[in-house]
């Protein structure tokens, strides 16, 4: 397999850096090797099938509550059409992530204290990690994929309350299936995949991610792009998720899309630190780079911390995933809330 570089920026979620100064000749020829690359891997995934579609009632839920003037009674009528999304919509409800201090018993109840979108992307949060647990492989610790998916689902959630509001459902949303293309890359193309995905796991090297562009031709960001609008989901989630590791220089226009992979961005190297880093120096470090990313204070990472390993547990249990359990998670946030909370200096580098 060619091992050329990817430069092409307008089309991928994040650039191979350059080994060496390529000539005007060799960077043309590293340019097509590399698109035929990406048109090979993305027609191969459209051909898999196995890619579940989404179920109706999603569907129909989604494009419901679209509309401003969405009928109550209608849409409860339709989650009615599936006997476990209720049950599942309720327990997401009631978890300690809402805060709502009145217990919810129905759905109709559920949608007035929360607000109709909200309870749409909780609709949404069960059938999408439904569909995902379909597409498990044996390629991935799926348990350490659901600790650092949730992990940067509920830290996006978390910044976008604070950089922008309107969009924290959908952060929680494109946070939580960022990573799907590496599931359906090793679905899909396992022979090929197997090597560089080796390296999703706790304490993999960075490299896989430049790997997926040398040999694949596109990142799993991309992938989880490709599968989310074939599921009808917001271009900004889309967006958001294709973009999700792009370095700040090469994300489009100050779009809602790109102001979601920057909140996923910081989410996700921040989701991957507490779940795997031992020494709280380096987890510190890692750390205000990712709300650097965002252009956030610690202090807003310090209050997000707060209750986070609780929030996933629960929120996996509602979810009925399996996550990789940690006490040194547990120990690098309190120790991170400590240092951040007592005015510690701190700095990169
Ligand atoms: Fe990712």
């Amino acid at each position: 397999m060619p091992t050329l570089p990817c430069t092409d920026k307008s089309v991928r979620g994040t650039r191979s850096p350059s080994a060496h100064a390529y000539s005007p000749c060799e960077k043309r020829l590293a340019d097509q090797v590399n698109i035929m690359l990406q048109v090979e891997t993305l027609e191969a995934i459209k051909r898999s099938a196995s890619i579940p579609s989404m179920p109706m009632v999603a569907t129909r839920c989604y494009e419901m509550t679209q509309d401003p003037h969405c009928d109550l009674n209608k849409l409860v009528e339709l989650l009615g059409t599936d006997p476990g999304i209720a049950a599942v919509v309720l327990r997401l409800s009631n978890s300690s992530l809402f805060g709502l201090t009145r217990q919810v018993s129905s759905l109709h109840q559920a949608m007035t204290l929360l607000g109709i979108k909200r309870v749409r992307e909780l609709v949404l949060t069960r059938y999408l990690v439904q569909k995902t647990q379909e597409m498990t492989t044996d390629l991935i610790d799926i348990n350490y994929y659901w600790r650092r998916s949730l992990a940067t689902a509920i830290l996006s959630g978390k910044f976008a309350d604070v950089l922008s509001p309107t969009q924290r459902d959908e952060a929680f949303i494109c946070g939580l299936l960022a990573d799907l293309g590496v599931i359906v890359m090793a679905r899909c193309m396992p022979q090929v995949y197997a090597p560089i995905v080796a390296n999703y796991r706790p304490h993999g090297t960075e490299d896989w991610i430049h790997a997926e562009y040398n040999v694949m031709g596109v990142s799993h960001g991309e992938i989880t792009a490709l599968i989310l609008e074939q599921w009808n989901l917001p271009a900004s989630v889309v967006e958001g998720a294709r973009y999700h590791h792009a370095s700040h220089g090469d994300l489009p226009a100050n779009s809602a899309g790109a102001r979601l992979a920057r909140i996923i961005g910081a989410g996700s190297i921040i989701a991957k630190t507490l779940c795997e880093t031992m020494d709280p120096e380096v987890a510190l470090k890692s750390c205000i780079e990712g709300m650097e990313r965002v252009n956030l204070d610690v202090s807003v990472l310090a209050k997000a911390l707060d209750g986070l390993e609780q929030q996933i547990e629960d929120m996996a249990n509602l979810l009925q995933v399996e996550v990789l359990s940690s006490r040194i998670f547990s120990v690098i946030s309190k120790l991170l809330t400590q240092t951040i909370d007592a005015g510690t200096p701190v700095s990169v580098g």
